[in-house]
């Protein structure tokens, strides 16, 4: 297939991408580096398939420019661009995530009406439930998101939804729980974690370590978008990583990777669900979906990556 990756330098779209290079596809990646991290991780991600007789780079903001070219060649659109993470997106950082993660959306659906697509897949977030009721979350649950990300997250999924029912686009939203593995973003959680651990860095728990969640690995959350432009789902679903975890048995297995670590328990930070469990057997039943990584293996496949890379002259955020 010929497939466009918004996001492609980012940790699941370069994940993505390496995949679909690896399986013969042709991959249009789109990104414009923004600044919401390192961009040295985010080059270091392209590096890998710059020169791939199969990529191509359109260096691109998808919120000032309509990648009309890129669309109209491609199978499949899987949208992975976007402004992440929960925390900065309250006060002043909230027109980065209504820009990147609302607008340019819109912009990308526009550009795809008549393009003749076989699917969109749109990365969505279990963000969007906010403190869920139910646990395992069916996708049934109302949504109600505790963060403006969170809410940013939910405006696409239902712009998705509209042009789906109007325009005639074939979408599946991908509600992603916490996806961790190697290349993950330095703002999240294990990130700190293994680079405290090898750093000698004290790392600070928000809250008192009984918080759950429900952690993907990369690998599963690839394997899923690869369904979805497969199968003619059209609307929202879980993708979880099949097991819920506190954070203390987190550290517990991580600790058995890197020897002790130096931890501090912080307070909690606005915005962030207290538990999350994704109910997946829409996604088993419609896609097939199955993930297949436990945490232990997850774990140890991140932390030899973060030895591997996490050098010290990077500088974060
Ligand atoms: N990582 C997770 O745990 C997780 C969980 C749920 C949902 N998601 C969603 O999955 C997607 C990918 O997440 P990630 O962790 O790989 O994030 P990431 O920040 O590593 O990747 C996002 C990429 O999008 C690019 N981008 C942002 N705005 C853009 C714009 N206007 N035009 C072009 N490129 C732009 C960035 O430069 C970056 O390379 C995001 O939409 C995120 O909301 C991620």
């Amino acid at each position: 297939m010929i497939a466009v990756v918004t996001g492609a330098a980012g940790f699941v779209g370069s994940s993505l991408t390496g995949r679909l290079l690896d399986d013969g596809h042709t991959v249009i990646g789109i990104d414009c580096l923004t600044k919401a991290y390192d961009v040295e991780l985010k080059t270091r991600n392209l590096d890998r398939f710059l020169g791939h007789p199969n990529f191509q780079l359109h260096y691109s903001d998808l919120a000032e420019h309509s990648p009309t070219g890129p669309v109209s060649d491609a199978d499949v659109v899987f949208h992975l661009a976007g402004q992440a993470s929960v925390t900065s997106s309250w006060g002043g950082g909230f027109s980065d995530y209504a820009r990147n993660n609302v607008e340019a959306t819109q912009r990308l659906l526009e550009a795809c009406v008549g393009a003749g697509l076989e699917r969109f897949v749109y990365a969505s977030s279990s963000s969007i439930y906010g403190d869920a009721l139910v646990m395992p979350t069916p996708e049934s649950a109302m949504p109600r998101p505790i963060s403006p990300y969170g809410v940013t997250k939910l405006a696409a999924e239902h712009l998705c939804d509209a042009y789906h029912r109007q325009r005639g686009l074939p979408v599946t939203s991908l509600r992603f729980f916490t996806v961790y593995g190697p290349g993950q973003r330095p703002d999240m959680a294990f990130h700190k974690l293994f680079r405290a651990a090898y750093g000698g860095d004290r790392f600070h728990v928000r809250g008192d370590g009984s918080a759950t969640r429900d952690f993907t690995f990369v690998d599963d959350v690839v394997d899923a978008l690869l369904l979805a432009a497969g199968a003619g789902w059209n609307g929202a679903l879980n993708v979880g990583g099949g097991h819920r975890v506190t954070l203390l048995e987190v550290l517990r297995l991580v600790e058995e990777l890197t020897g002790p670590l130096d931890v501090e328990f912080v307070p909690t930070l606005a915005g962030d669900a207290r538990n999350t469990s994704a109910d997946v057997s829409l996604a088993r039943e419609v896609l097939g979906y199955q993930p297949s990584v436990g945490l232990p293996e997850g774990l140890a496949r991140m932390a030899s990556w973060a030895r591997g890379l996490l050098v010290p002259q990077l500088s974060y955020p």
